[in-house]
């Protein structure tokens, strides 16, 4: 297998025509038989599998180039979320604009060929597959709650329908809600992932302003919890960001393996050994 076949197979996962802006092949290789995987692979990961003879190099999070270049473009996703969900376009928009903005200006700061640079000189394949999976993800989070909680289901129900995903069921992270309770109702349900990172205060806002009950964050920082919290509005639960990532890249490894190729992970959460 080629580092091309890698990311196709994960673009095919979830029909996807291109390679979105924050996945990119930084080292292309062929004759792949032996992947390490990390959510997260820098240089002392790389230098480890040149060490352990490991002919590609998987990422999860982007390490630089154009996954750092384009990341941005990636975070316009949360708007067709927003407005699937009702939010009008414009608010959609509204709302999305701050992140698009901050994810532009921290990237100037960035070193964007580091890591790849290391690649190169090791000819170590390298790549990174973030959307794609995260996409495949939110739909299994997504589906997993439409199918077991109904218009009367509570934030419980919500917690108990993802409980039922290994994931997170073995997860040494909690799922949290930080704001809102267990004991209120649901409402509509909206995964708010797969869309570069989460979406902050102001798409968190934004759904709770157009009828959402309770929205559904991998992460956030705590500035932004605060200010949700002040605002006091809905339901936020967070599952727990490797979890989570798990949930959309296991189904994906599993492929690769299926095909032949041997995996090996990094990042694995002890409570998942065995499965
Ligand atoms: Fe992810
Ligand atoms: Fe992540």
């Amino acid at each position: 297998m080629n580092t091309e076949e890698l990311m196709q197979i994960a673009l095919d996962m979830v029909g996807f025509s291109e390679i979105p802006g924050d996945s990119t092949i930084y080292v292309r290789g062929k004759d792949i038989k032996r992947v390490l995987f990390g959510v997260d692979l820098g240089v002392p990961e790389l230098v480890m599998a040149h060490n352990l003879g490991y002919d590609c190099c998987l990422a999860h999070h982007p390490q630089g180039g154009r996954a750092f270049a384009k990341y941005f473009e990636v975070l316009w996703k949360h708007k067709p979320l927003l407005m699937n969900a009702g939010v009008p376009e414009r608010l959609a928009e509204e709302a999305v604009s701050p992140l698009v903005e901050t994810a532009r200006i921290t990237n100037q700061s960035r070193n964007l060929y580091h890591a790849p640079s290391v690649a190169e000189r090791l000819g170590m394949p390298y790549l990174n597959i973030h959307n794609p999976l995260d996409e495949l993800g939110r739909r299994i989070m997504d589906q997993t709650v439409r199918n077991s909680v109904d218009k009367s289901g509570t934030v419980q129900d919500v917690v108990n329908a993802l409980m039922g995903l290994e994931e997170f069921e073995r997860a040494t992270t909690e799922i949290m809600i930080p704001v809102g309770r267990l004991d209120n109702g649901a409402g509509k349900v909206v995964v708010a992932h797969g869309a570069g990172t989460n979406g902050g205060y102001s798409v968190a806002k934004a759904y709770f302003d157009h009828g959402i009950g309770t929205v559904i964050y991998i992460h956030i920082n705590p500035g932004d919890l605060k200010r949700l919290q002040e605002y006091g509005k809905g339901n936020l639960v967070i599952t727990g960001h490797i979890a989570s990532d798990m949930v959309g890249i296991n189904p994906y490894l599993k492929e690769l393996r299926k095909r032949g190729i041997t995996v090996d992970e990094l990042d694995r959460d002890p409570g998942l050994q065995g499965t």
